[in-house]
């Protein structure tokens, strides 16, 4: 969500006259985007900021103005503290404030002292300012949903993010349909709760991302639909259908679980439980016998114990995930688990992670190196580190590498893969 907000942004300063500069030091405007998911997340900030003074810093020596931004939601956790940590930022502001970043540039212009800082949620959505979006390539992100009514007792998004909202369906269908018209193959539907869309028709009703995959299903020139990230409890049998119907939909699903205890579930306020988890699990397998899950883990949530851990390395040989992101539990500020009493050691904490990545990560290896030999469809998005190479994605999300002339780039190829690494496979091009 953050690429796709930050991708905003430059349209909008596009729009505003600016031009992208190749270093921080040739930049008249640095805007930094945030992520307060993790405390680490937030840390990064201030380290970065501290660099980029100096560079501010050496500007000023030459004479010339550097205006520094910070956006995301660590601004809207911790607005105060940024002016207060680094008084040299002009401005910042949360991340449903970014289309009112013309007003806030003039204001950070013509500050005198305080730093600006706009973090209102207001009742007006962003999308209906924003200036439309552009296409960037092969792969657009398209946010329809932001913002989550689960609170989670671990996770700062819906103080964040705010509650959840949807995009109209036109809205949705018009923008893809442009970025599709601009050269786009593959649409990632966006939102931290995507399938509890519900956006409104024309007609003022409520549909599902069911009903949105359908439609866009129909845009002719679309070849690659995904959506992230979901909730398990909302995977409803609409859905599910989907995955069995639309073959453009990806073979690929994020679906977050978290923990495979129910203990930790519960008290994560999680409205799934491991069983209800499974059940999706194998409803989707049925719908697309081929299709592969990532999920994300948090160890270390106050009150696991050696059973819980034990209960979601269970789930992971249980499911065999194709790919993972798992984490050492954060406390954040402001939420329920953070005042736990039963918090877990740092120590058990990184044990357990190391243990639960080494699993995750040999599942990842064993499903890469079970491609080798196939032909897969790869989406070519990137020049490769090697001259003469490009990479590109599979169905599945991995990452692949293929000798290709330029010329391919943003295409989709047929491939016979080669090699498989845990990061990436490489192969050779069968068919144009
Ligand atoms: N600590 C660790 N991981 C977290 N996540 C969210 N909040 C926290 C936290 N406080 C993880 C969850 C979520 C992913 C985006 O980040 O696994 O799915
Ligand atoms: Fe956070 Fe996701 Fe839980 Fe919402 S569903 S509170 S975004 S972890």
């Amino acid at each position: 969500m953050n690429v796709y907000d930050s991708h905003r942004v430059a349209v909008i300063l596009e729009n505003l006259g600016f031009e992208q500069a190749v270093a921080p030091k040739y930049a008249d405007l640095i805007i930094f985007n945030t992520c307060h998911i993790r405390e680490k997340a937030t840390e990064k900030l201030f380290s970065d900021l501290g660099r980029i003074a100096e560079v501010k810093q050496e500007r000023a020596d030459e004479g010339k103005d550097t205006i520094i931004g910070v956006m995301g939601c660590v601004v809207q956790a911790e607005d105060e503290q940024i002016a207060k940590r680094a008084p040299f930022v002009d401005f910042a502001f949360g991340p449903l404030a970014y289309y009112r970043l013309p007003e806030i540039l003039e204001k950070a212009a013509r500050r005198k002292g305080e730093t600006v800082i706009d973090t209102e949620f207001l009742a007006e959505s962003k999308f209906d300012f924003l200036p439309q979006n552009k296409s960037e390539g092969a792969c657009s992100y398209l946010a329809i949903q932001e913002g989550c009514n689960n609170f989670c007792t671990y996770c700062v998004v819906p103080y964040t993010r705010g509650i959840e909202t949807s995009r109209p369906v036109r809205d949705v269908l018009d923008e893809a349909k442009k970025l599709v018209d601009e050269g786009t193959l593959e649409i990632n539907l966006l939102g931290q709760n995507v399938n509890s869309y519900h956006g409104e028709d024309e007609q003022g009703k409520e549909r599902n991302l069911a009903y949105l995959l359908r439609k866009l299903n129909k845009i002719d020139g679309l070849k690659r639909i995904r959506y992230t990230t979901s909730y398990p409890a909302d995977v409803d049998d609409d859905l599910i259908a989907c995955h069995k119907e639309i073959k453009k939909l990806m073979p690929y699903l994020h679906l977050p679980i978290q923990s495979g205890s129910d203990k930790i579930l519960k008290a994560m306020n999680r409205r799934h439980n491991v069983a209800q988890y499974l059940d999706v699990i194998d409803k989707l397998k049925e719908a697309n016998p081929i299709i592969g899950f990532s999920s994300d883990f948090i160890v270390g949530f106050p009150g696991e114990d050696d059973k819980d851990f034990a209960a979601t390395m269970d789930v992971v040989d249980k499911v065999k995930f194709i790919q993972a992101f798992s984490f050492k539990y954060s406390k954040r500020p402001g939420t329920p688990a953070a005042v736990m009493d039963n918090q877990v050691e740092e120590k058990v904490k990184k044990e357990r992670l190391e243990i639960l990545q080494n699993k995750l990560f040999d599942y990842q290896l064993k499903f890469n190196q079970s491609s080798v030999g196939k032909t897969m469809d790869v989406l070519f998005e990137n020049k490769g580190r090697h001259a003469g190479q490009l990479t590109g994605r599979t169905p599945y999300m991995q990452n692949l590498y293929a000798d290709a002339n330029k010329d391919l780039l943003n295409k989709i190829c047929r491939v016979k893969v080669k090699e498989a690494t845990m990061n990436s496979l490489s192969g050779k091009i069968v068919e144009e």
